[in-house]
């Protein structure tokens, strides 16, 4: 299945069963805007609150917030986002389609990537146990081809935009080669600048309006009430602040499902240090969130680091983690060491002292911050593509199930009845009342059984519960695994604690921690 057709399957999955709809589908659909349906919001709420509890519950210095989405403008002049919030657009003058001319370039250095990626499949398919991918990425003359190919245009794509030399953009684009997907031509016009952010106005009357911005990033709501936090929770630096919070951006090129939207929803923390402890910060940050991620078992190798080459003038060092969506490498959390930036710009804008007090050393400082931002549709999409499969079975019969960790399923169980005679619907709802006040549970007695294991495992419900005939007689019932469609007998009083062993959060935290 190539890129496409798998991003395309997922889309649809996401649609029949209710995870994902575009929005204001029946007015034809807005581009880059999209609803949770039932089962969607379930599993996004799930992923929220893995986030949560590992920030808030795991770290013993890590507080939340929620701060509102529109603030005073002064906070996105004083942060630069005004200023210098833009994406670099090009148009191409025969398909008269718009593109971000950095995408451009990095869909250019996707496809030496994939080039590197399969030179390495072959490795391992060649050299099997005794593939040594190091030495392979060290030696092998393709990959350092590509490899060189790559770091150069990497570089020179960062220096490009660090420097916001649109015009070198435009010649990059040109030397490259690279031509419109739709049109097949590299019939360019001019690079230009483009604020991402959406504005509004509050007030009244006309002559008392105020120009605000919805939020690009939750992470000033945190920056301006820096002080508010420390004064009301005497939290000690170091310590974190997390919150969770709707962004918008007018990302002009907005394709690829979930993966840039317009409104979307941030998991940021920003974690104030000791100027100088900032790096072993950094590091150990970098450390904890791949951990997370790799907690939830989706498989070690679809995530990797990006180290950011050319930082921005406020960060000395930052990193993406990127994960294997189905249209390659892509970043899925960034990790930024961002210095006094945000904290210094503010005090000099609202002329509040944003210095915090050591009184163990007697000293007062503007911490430097260590910040990890997540995005949460993002990090759904992660999960969701790498854990759709497609099956053939002993019987020839095709299945497609959701191999979702058991603890982040939107459906945690479901009673199927194996009719609804002869008193197992009655039974059946017992269970299903007994098991609802612990568990997201479906009761489900419409179509052969086999039909509705289909059904649950098309929305990765890890349990099924069949109450069947020797039920009424022995009070147990057939629970069935999702995975390997494995059956065992389990008593009905048993049947909470052996659900929530399989299915609790507290594994993954544990897992994770
Ligand atoms: N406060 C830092 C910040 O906002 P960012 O790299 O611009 O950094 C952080 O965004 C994360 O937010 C990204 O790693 C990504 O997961 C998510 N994100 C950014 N733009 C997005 C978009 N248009 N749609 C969905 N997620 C987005």
């Amino acid at each position: 299945m190539n890129e496409n057709d798998s991003l395309k399957k997922i889309i649809s999955h996401c649609k029949a069963f209710g995870f994902i709809f575009q929005s204001s589908e029946i007015y034809d659909g807005l581009s880059a805007v999209y609803d949770y349906g039932p089962l969607g919001v379930e599993l996004k709420n799930n992923l929220k609150t893995y986030w949560w509890k590992s920030m808030i519950n795991l770290e013993r210095n890590i507080v939340g917030l929620d701060s509102a989405i529109f603030m005073d403008s002064k906070t996105w002049e004083a942060s630069g986002h005004v200023d210098a919030f833009n994406d670099p657009l090009i148009d191409n003058k025969d398909s008269k389609k718009r593109y971000r001319a950095d995408v451009l370039v990095e869909n250019y250095l996707s496809k030496i990537d994939s080039k590197i990626q399969k030179e390495i499949s072959k490795g391992e398919k060649r050299f099997g146990e005794n593939f040594d991918k190091e030495e392979y990425l060290k030696t092998n003359p393709r990959v350092i081809k590509y490899s060189d190919q790559y770091n150069k245009v990497s570089t020179k794509l960062a220096n490009l935009l660090s420097s916001s030399d649109l015009n070198g953009l435009k010649k990059l684009i040109d030397e490259l080669d690279i031509k419109d997907p739709v049109s097949g031509t590299s019939n360019w016009t001019d690079v230009k600048q483009f604020n991402l952010m959406f504005s509004t106005e509050v007030g009244s009357n006309v002559d008392n309006t105020k120009k605000l911005y919805l939020r690009p990033e939750t992470a000033q709501g945190i920056f301006v009430n820096f002080l508010n936090v420390v004064n009301s929770t005497r939290s000690k630096v170091p310590f974190g602040i997390a919150q969770i919070g709707k962004a918008f951006r007018n990302e002009i090129i907005a394709r690829q499902f979930i993966f840039r939207m317009r409104e979307f929803e941030q998991m940021e923390m920003q974690f104030f240090v000791r100027p100088g402890t900032e790096l072993e910060w950094y590091e150990k940050w970098k450390e904890i969130r791949l951990k997370w991620h790799q907690s939830l078992g989706l498989g070690n190798d679809l995530y990797r680091f990006y180290d950011h080459k050319n930082l921005a003038h406020y960060a000395n060092a930052a990193c993406d983690i990127e994960f294997k969506f189905p249209m390659g490498f892509k970043e899925l959390e960034g990790i930024h060491s961002r210095t006094d930036f945000d904290l210094k710009k503010h005090q000099e804008k609202s002329n509040k002292k944003m210095v915090y007090f050591d009184q163990k050393s007697g000293s007062s400082f503007i911490p430097y911050v260590v910040e990890t931002s997540i995005g949460l549709d993002r990090l759904f999409l992660s999960v969701l593509s790498s854990c759709y499969v497609e099956e053939k079975l002993d019987d020839g019969s095709n299945r497609v199930f959701l191999n979702l960790p058991f603890e982040i399923s939107p459906v945690k169980c479901a009673v199927l009845p194996l009719n609804d005679k002869d008193g197992l619907s009655e039974k059946s709802l017992d269970i299903f009342d007994m098991l609802k006040y612990k568990f997201n549970c479906q009761l489900d007695s419409k179509d052969s059984i086999g039909r509705r294991y289909r059904r649950q495992d098309a929305i990765g419900t890890p349990l099924c519960i069949t109450v069947d005939y020797d039920s009424l007689e022995d009070n147990s019932v057939t629970v069935r695994n999702r995975d390997n469609m494995s059956q065992e007998r389990v008593k009905v009083d048993k049947l909470v604690s052996f659900i929530d062993d399989k299915t609790s959060l507290i594994n993954l935290l544990k897992k994770s921690s």
